[in-house]
């Protein structure tokens, strides 16, 4: 396969955008920072350069993409926005929000890219240099985050380097992501619908619609919302014991708060999401600490309870499914 090439990297200054933007002209696969996490860019019109993507991921081929575009106008081009989505995209963009909206006709962005669905997910991302890309490009850009499929998403580019070194021919480094957690997903076809927790709460965006949002089914036989939500897609290699009151031998420990746990002392590694218990903080550093504790031979990472509130239902959410049995995709 096609999958191998030399990775460049680069700081995300001086002409940065406009090289990250040749490379996407031309076909290639970009990672770049947004403002929730790395993504791994390809141009959203190029069929080839999104097979290339989903070969380098390891993404199974039915998971559709999020097209980043730089402001809404370029994404009325790619969707149809009813009056919720309409309200959503004037309060939350550009910012981590991203919209499942039915495909508008003409969509340019490759069949491929939205696994054959009538709908397609689109954000507008507030990073300065996503933004610079994106302006840079003139055109939609596809964006998985840019971890191998079924790891943790990328904060840093150092993750990107270690999971798609030799495999992406560009990483433009930016820096560690401001939010460090995936962007918040709400579907606009008929009912807004809570598709994936992440950077903005429930509550905002209940509060900006003036209604509450939908939640997809979730019994026995119900479709994944969005399709990329298997249950163990945040999977470290380690497991993970959650709303752990203590630590067991051999196990390394995911702190929140100021108060450790019992047999802290005896865990083969310690990192703290938030010593002061913020969750904001704790967002940002979720990905990186599961990554640095994930080291081979550990019993297990023993994780402190984080609150079910706020940022917490996503943080939750996402240890949840680092925890899950692992699937085979
Ligand atoms: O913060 C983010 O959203 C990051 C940055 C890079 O923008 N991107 C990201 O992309 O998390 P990814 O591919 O890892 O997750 C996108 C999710 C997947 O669960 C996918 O199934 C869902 O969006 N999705 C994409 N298109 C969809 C659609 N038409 N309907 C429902 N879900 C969709
Ligand atoms: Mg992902």
């Amino acid at each position: 396969m096609m999958n191998k090439a030399e990775t460049r990297l680069i700081k995300a200054n001086g002409d940065a955008a406009e090289t990250a933007a040749a490379c996407l002209k031309a076909g290639g696969l970009v990672a770049f920072p947004t403002e929730t996490v790395y993504g791994l860019g390809a141009d959203a019109a190029n069929g080839k350069a999104i097979a290339r993507l989903y070969v380098a991921k390891g993404r199974p081929s039915f998971n559709p993409l999020i097209a980043h575009v730089p402001n809404l106008a370029a994404a009325q081009r790619l969707g149809a926005f009813d009056a919720a989505a309409e309200i959503l995209a004037a309060a939350f963009w550009p910012g981590p929000l991203t919209l499942v909206v039915p495909k508008a006709p003409g969509c340019p962005v490759a069949a491929l890219a939205t696994a054959g669905l009538d709908t397609i997910a689109v954000r507008v991302p507030d990073s300065p240099v996503a933004q610079a890309i994106l302006k840079a490009f003139g055109g939609a850009i596809v964006a998985p985050s840019a971890n191998r499929s079924g790891h943790v998403s990328p904060t840093i580019a150092a993750h990107v380097a270690a999971d798609l070194g030799g495999t992406v021919d560009l990483i433009v480094d930016g820096g560690a992501t401001r939010v460090g957690l995936e962007s918040t997903i709400v579907g606009c076809v008929g009912t807004p619908t809570l598709l994936r927790s992440g950077a903005v709460t429930r509550e905002a965006i209940e509060q900006v619609l003036g209604q509450r949002l939908a939640t997809p089914g979730t019994g026995p036989g119900a479709a994944p919302a969005a399709p990329g939500m298997l249950a163990s897609h945040y999977a470290p290699k380690a497991r993970l014991r959650r709303d752990a009151g203590d630590v067991r031998p051999g196990e390394a420990l995911l702190a929140f708060g100021p108060q450790p746990p019992a047999g802290a002392n005896r865990a083969v590694a310690t990192l703290n999401l938030s010593a002061k218990g913020d969750l904001v903080e704790a967002a940002a550093n979720l990905f990186a600490h599961l990554r640095a504790l994930d080291r081979p031979g550990i019993a297990g990472i023993a994780v402190m309870p984080i609150p079910h509130e706020g940022l917490g239902v996503a943080i939750n959410d996402r240890l949840a499914r680092a925890a899950a049995p692992r699937d085979t995709t």
